[in-house]
């Protein structure tokens, strides 16, 4: 596990606060993003890819400590459990402890500002290349989109495979399921598990599906996004 020497801990405490309170996560929507996080004050909130999100037995780990990186991003910081707003997920919300200062996670992922949009504005980018790694607009349903990729994998194996085939590629009344994109896998999982009819074959699919978590269906649309194209 890679830990934060003393030398970079000092820096992140030299970070401007931006929040001494305790910091609540809400949703705020707009044409061009959709639903995205921001912070109490509607500041919009974003993930550092470089960065190691939390597990269940290790602290996040912060990559962006050179001084250009912070003046450009600062840490979401607050003094206590942050809150839930309407919308968004406490079970998501977590927190990382440097020294003094602790940080707000969201799906183990350090949140940070934009130092560039200040106050309650408008995020400029939903994505930005930049300090050697990708800042993400944090979409208020992120975690539909950032399944498992391995437990997905377990789970095509045990229960998928049989009828839509290894690769993917369906035979006979069973359709090919390669070439989509993660949101349109778990959309159809959760119509057929609603118990929507959708094709002639619906009855085969339908009890499959309304054995799925939302997990299992998030876990799902990763894997089957990414390996079969
Ligand atoms: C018993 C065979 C069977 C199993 C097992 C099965 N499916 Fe299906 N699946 C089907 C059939 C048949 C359809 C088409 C149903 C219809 O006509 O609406 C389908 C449709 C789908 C579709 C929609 C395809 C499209 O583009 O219309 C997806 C996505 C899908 N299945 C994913 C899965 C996943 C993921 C699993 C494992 C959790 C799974 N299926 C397990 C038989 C199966």
């Amino acid at each position: 596990m890679k830990t934060l020497t003393s030398a970079s801990a000092a820096i992140i405490l030299a970070l401007p606060a931006f929040a001494t309170d305790i910091t609540t996560i809400d949703v705020a929507e707009s044409d061009e993003f959709g639903h995205y996080l921001t912070d109490n004050l509607g500041r919009p909130v974003y993930v550092f890819s470089t960065d190691t999100p939390a597990s269940d037995d290790a602290q996040a780990q912060i990559s962006c400590i050179t001084s250009a990186c912070r003046d450009a991003w600062a840490l979401v910081t607050t003094t206590g459990d942050p809150q839930a707003g309407e919308g968004v997920d406490p079970a998501l919300l977590g927190m990382t402890q440097v020294n003094a200062q602790t940080f707000v996670t969201y799906e183990g992922w350090p949140l940070y500002y934009a130092v560039h949009n200040k106050g309650a504005e408008m995020p400029h980018d939903s994505r930005v290349e930049a300090f050697g790694g990708e800042w993400t607009l944090v979409a208020a349903d992120m975690q539909a989109d950032h399944g498992d990729i391995e437990a997905g994998q377990t789970l095509y194996a045990a229960q998928c495979a049989q009828c839509h085939g290894r690769t993917g590629r369906g035979m006979a009344s069973f359709p090919s399921i390669t070439g989509q994109d993660a949101d349109y896998i778990s959309d159809m999982l959760m119509r057929y598990r609603a118990g929507e009819t959708i094709g002639s074959n619906t009855a085969l699919m339908r009890p499959v599906a309304a054995e799925l978590s939302d997990t299992d269906i998030a876990d799902l649309a990763a894997y089957i996004s990414a390996e079969f194209q």
